[in-house]
């Protein structure tokens, strides 16, 4: 098992108490790629977030291989398992497309290696921009920038929000390829945030988020 939540709750206080999951529990294993769907606001990309250990849920446990995430472990957790796409790219503008793919590395302390770097840009395609601005690239350009970015780690499992959503539909199925392959090739799991049934049904199984719990399909083709 690479992610296990166990009855997570979440809830939030504005005007009055939003429950957005209650007692949700969930796991993905090595090698599956799992879609959550669901309608705008109901909770998905908070679940995602929490799910990476970026919030904190109100009750509840993850276990990022068999090891429960904690305070003072879920950056250590995150940085050697995990890896984020965000919605909007959320590049850093004032480095390069290179800087940004060794971002995490830096932020984990770790050796950069630029080498490593250069071929994860090449495996979305981007080799030529290394150098870049990355204000300078497409919205299309950028996404698959973040892809390499959160591949920077090698982590285990991929967590990625609607990646596909600012773009058009060629660079959408463009960016929803890329990462399947690189979901496969290299045997990463995946648990993809989407809008786009097709692309849920790319994944070996979905769960739409509603009334705070999760309703799977299983995919019978896979
Ligand atoms: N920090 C917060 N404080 C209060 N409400 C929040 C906070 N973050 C998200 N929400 C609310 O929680 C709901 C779910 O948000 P979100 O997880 O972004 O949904 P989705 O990704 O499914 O569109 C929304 O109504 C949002 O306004
Ligand atoms: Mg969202």
């Amino acid at each position: 098992m690479i992610l296990k939540a166990h009855l997570i709750s979440k809830s939030f206080h504005s005007h009055e108490k939003v429950v957005l999951f209650k007692d949700l529990s969930f796991q993905i294993k090595k090698g599956q790629a799992i879609a959550i769907t669901g309608k705008s606001g109901v909770g998905k990309t908070t679940l995602l977030h929490i799910l990476g250990g970026l919030e904190k849920p109100d009750s509840g446990e993850i276990y990022i291989q068999d090891t429960i995430m904690t305070p003072s472990n879920s950056a250590f957790l995150r940085q050697t398992h995990l890896g984020f796409v965000f919605q909007a790219a959320n590049l850093l503008e004032d480095f390069t497309a290179l800087e940004n793919v060794l971002m995490p590395s830096k932020i984990a302390r770790k050796p950069q290696n630029i080498n490593y770097g250069l071929h994860l840009l090449d495996q979305v395609g981007l080799l030529q921009r290394a150098h870049f601005s990355s204000k300078l690239l497409s919205g299309g350009e950028k996404q698959r920038v973040a892809i390499a970015r959160a591949l920077c780690n090698n982590p285990s499992l991929i967590l990625a929000d609607e990646p596909s959503g600012n773009l058009d539909q060629t660079n959408a199925s463009l960016l929803k390829d890329l990462l399947f392959s690189l979901v496969k090739k290299q045997n990463k799991s995946l648990i993809l945030v989407t809008h786009d049934m097709d692309l849920a049904a790319s994944c070996d199984e979905s769960y739409c988020l509603s009334n705070g719990s999760l309703i799977s399909h299983k995919h019978a083709t896979i």
